[in-house]
């Protein structure tokens, strides 16, 4: 029989150990302070940042650092628009420049998809033809961008999400691309933009 000494002792040992693991799970102490800002982009990015299953939300894994920056930056300010990213990149917790360096800084040193959504594969020569002839000059001829170059990595990203991006680009809605990358889209067919998104989303497996 416990008399009420050790009833007592009981109870505090039970209040001390849900003191503890409250103050475990505040501290997070198996999350780095980078995985910690990560954490609310899961459920939209997946845990290793590589876009959604269905190539809609894009691979962030490995992309440039000054372009990840710069891209939280212009939808916090509204110059690049999509509803799900100004609401999310209107937090508080990403008011500071600093957090969002080192979040893109994380998310720059993760390993990208390997195996990305990608087209139909059907006029691949035509998209290779395209992307060396245009595209490679700024994205690099491995289309993984190249250091002091605003244009982003784009080999191995999501088909869905990079058609759509470069549908946008060619229509202006993205007006922070370059003229030169948003003429050289108007001028494209649609079936040659169907091939150039497909030729890229393959170029990450040269990993
Ligand atoms: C509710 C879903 C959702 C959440 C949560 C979310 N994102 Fe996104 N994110 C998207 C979608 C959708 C796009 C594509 C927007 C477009 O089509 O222009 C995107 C695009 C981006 C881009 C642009 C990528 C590129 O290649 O241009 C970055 C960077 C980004 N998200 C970072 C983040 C970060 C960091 C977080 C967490 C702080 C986050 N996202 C949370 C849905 C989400
Ligand atoms: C003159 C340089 C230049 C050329 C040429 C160019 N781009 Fe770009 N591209 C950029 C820059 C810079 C950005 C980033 C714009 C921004 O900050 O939003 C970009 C962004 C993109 C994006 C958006 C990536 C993302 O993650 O959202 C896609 C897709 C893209 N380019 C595809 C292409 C394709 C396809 C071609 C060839 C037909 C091409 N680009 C040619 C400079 C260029």
């Amino acid at each position: 029989m416990l008399n009420q000494y050790q009833i007592f002792q009981g109870k505090v040992l039970q209040v001390a150990l849900m003191l503890a693991i409250v103050s475990v799970a505040h501290s997070a102490p198996a999350l780095s302070g980078a995985s910690r800002l990560y954490a609310p982009c899961v459920p939209c990015h997946q845990p290793n940042a590589w876009g959604s299953p269905d190539g809609g939300i894009p691979n962030l894994a490995g992309q440039r650092k000054r372009y990840l920056e710069k891209q939280l930056s212009v939808f916090r300010s509204g110059a690049r628009i999509d509803t799900a990213m100004q609401i999310v990149t209107a937090h508080s917790s990403l008011n500071d420049k600093n957090t969002r360096i080192a979040l893109a800084g994380y998310l720059s040193e993760l390993d990208a998809n390997p195996r990305p959504v990608n087209g139909s594969g059907v006029h691949l020569s035509v998209g290779q033809e395209l992307f060396a002839h245009i595209c490679a000059a700024c994205h690099g001829v491995d289309g993984r961008g190249e250091l002091n170059n605003p244009a982003p990595r784009i080999a191995g990203q999501h088909y869905p999400y990079l058609r759509r991006q470069i549908e946008e680009g060619a229509s202006l809605h993205k007006d922070l691309a370059p003229p030169e990358m948003t003429s050289a889209l108007r001028g494209m067919s649609s079936q040659e933009k169907d091939a150039v998104a497909d030729y890229i989303s393959r170029l990450g497996n040269l990993n």
